[in-house]
């Protein structure tokens, strides 16, 4: 059972951020699969390698625009990218040991970061992506 799901208010207004968007919540859901459901366990080690490759592909896609666009808040919300990164990262080592660390405290915590990022950090980006087409 998924407990993240896509809603179309996360959209921020730039069509490959919000797809990207989407399959980060796609990763994410598989996962919380994963953890209530009696899937191999071992995907879990996978998956989490999955999801932290497409992490750093979306950020570093974000971080492209923030830069070329004279992003205001371009060190904030690097720094909030760097610290998420590093917790995953840790995140995906344990699992290597124990898959079971994934449970599901974690992944709330996780999509629950995957939520606020977007609706506060990412949005105020896509309002700058905007203003800046309005031009
Ligand atoms: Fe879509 Fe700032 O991460």
């Amino acid at each position: 059972m998924s407990v993240i799901q896509w809603d179309n208010d996360l959209c921020i207004g730039h069509e490959l951020i919000d797809t990207q968007h989407k399959r980060l919540f796609e990763l994410t859901a598989k996962l919380y699969g994963i953890a209530v459901g009696s899937e191999d366990k071992a995907n879990v080690k996978l998956l989490l390698l999955d999801l932290y490759k497409y992490t750093l592909f979306h950020f570093d896609e974000e971080e492209v625009l923030m830069r070329i666009n004279n992003f205001l808040y371009y060190d904030d919300h690097r720094r909030e990218h760097e610290k998420f990164v590093s917790t995953l990262d840790a995140l995906a080592l344990k699992a290597r040991e124990d898959a079971s660390v994934l449970d599901i405290e974690i992944l709330n915590w996780l999509s629950s970061w995957l939520v606020t990022h977007i609706s506060i950090k990412d949005k105020m980006l896509g309002q700058c992506l905007f203003r800046d087409a309005q031009k």
